[in-house]
């Protein structure tokens, strides 16, 4: 079972993080540092996207997760919205066999409703395509929040429980949009800003946090590994002391 619980028992902790969950921030900024509309910076983050999954692959890395488009993401204007949007077709398009010929399973996660059909369709194709594709998961989160994703599942268990009145965790987390991931072991957001923007409220609990300055578009292979060098540098306690970690290393 991948999918087990930080807060329910201590995870195993591997050099490679099984689970990587990035937010791909930056790219208006890229644009504009170079006087460039602001989709140019979201086209060449699409390429950046390419690059890190390949690196993440030829890693060991088992799980990406990327988070394209928030539930507030609807708020930016209306051009820029679209532009996403096409792209986001565009990808899937040019994509999909290719990461099905590299055994990636590609997964998209968030309220899909709110997109047109034509791309519903598109996504279901992919995912149908590259199901039982192991080597990589990649979740792309889109139309995603934190809060979406607790409320969705929080329906779904009381759907599954009628009358439940006092739920536990065992209960709620088969809901949620990652149930088939462990939780992300590190957690990248580029572009500079400290914060979590309702990305994975629950799934965070206990990842390794790690900010760059870096904009989305140059982060390359080069700036993952040093993003892994600063988690390998990381004590992982999930509660514990740093004593009861070395008791435990030496009687292995
Ligand atoms: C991230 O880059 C891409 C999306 C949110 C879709 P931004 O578009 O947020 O870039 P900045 O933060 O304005 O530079
Ligand atoms: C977070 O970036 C969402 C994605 C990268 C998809 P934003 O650029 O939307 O976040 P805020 O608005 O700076 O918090
Ligand atoms: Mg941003």
């Amino acid at each position: 079972m991948t999918s087990s619980s930080s807060t329910q028992a201590v995870p195993e902790i591997f050099a490679v993080p099984r689970h990587i969950a990035m937010i791909m921030d930056g790219n208006g900024r890229w644009a504009t540092k170079r006087y460039l509309p602001r989709v140019a910076g979201h086209v060449q983050g699409v390429k950046a996207v390419r690059g890190i999954v390949e690196a993440c692959a030829v890693r060991g890395v088992e799980f990406l997760t990327l988070f394209a488009f928030s539930s507030e993401n609807w708020r930016r204007p209306a051009d820029e919205v679209s532009l996403l949007m096409r792209l986001f077709v565009n990808a899937l398009e040019r994509e999909v066999d290719k990461m099905h010929a590299n055994e990636i399973r590609l997964k998209v996660v968030g309220d899909l409703s709110r997109f047109d059909a034509k791309l519903q369709e598109m996504i279901a194709e992919a995912q149908r395509k590259t199901e039982d594709n192991r080597r990589l998961t990649v979740t792309i989160c889109a139309n995603y929040g934190g809060r979406w994703d607790i409320l969705q599942a929080v329906e779904k268990m009381l759907a599954a429980n009628p009358g439940l009145v006092a739920p536990t965790e065992e209960q709620l987390a088969p809901h949620l949009a990652l149930a088939y991931a462990p939780e992300p072991d590190l957690f990248i957001r580029t572009g500079g800003e400290e914060r979590i923007s309702n990305f994975l409220l629950w799934q965070l609990a206990y990842s390794e946090l790690y900010f760059t300055d870096t904009y989305w578009p140059d982060f390359d292979a080069e700036a993952l590994d040093l993003a892994i060098a600063s988690y390998r540098q990381r004590e992982r306690r999930f509660g514990r002391t740093s004593e009861q970690l070395l008791e435990q290393k030496k009687a292995s």
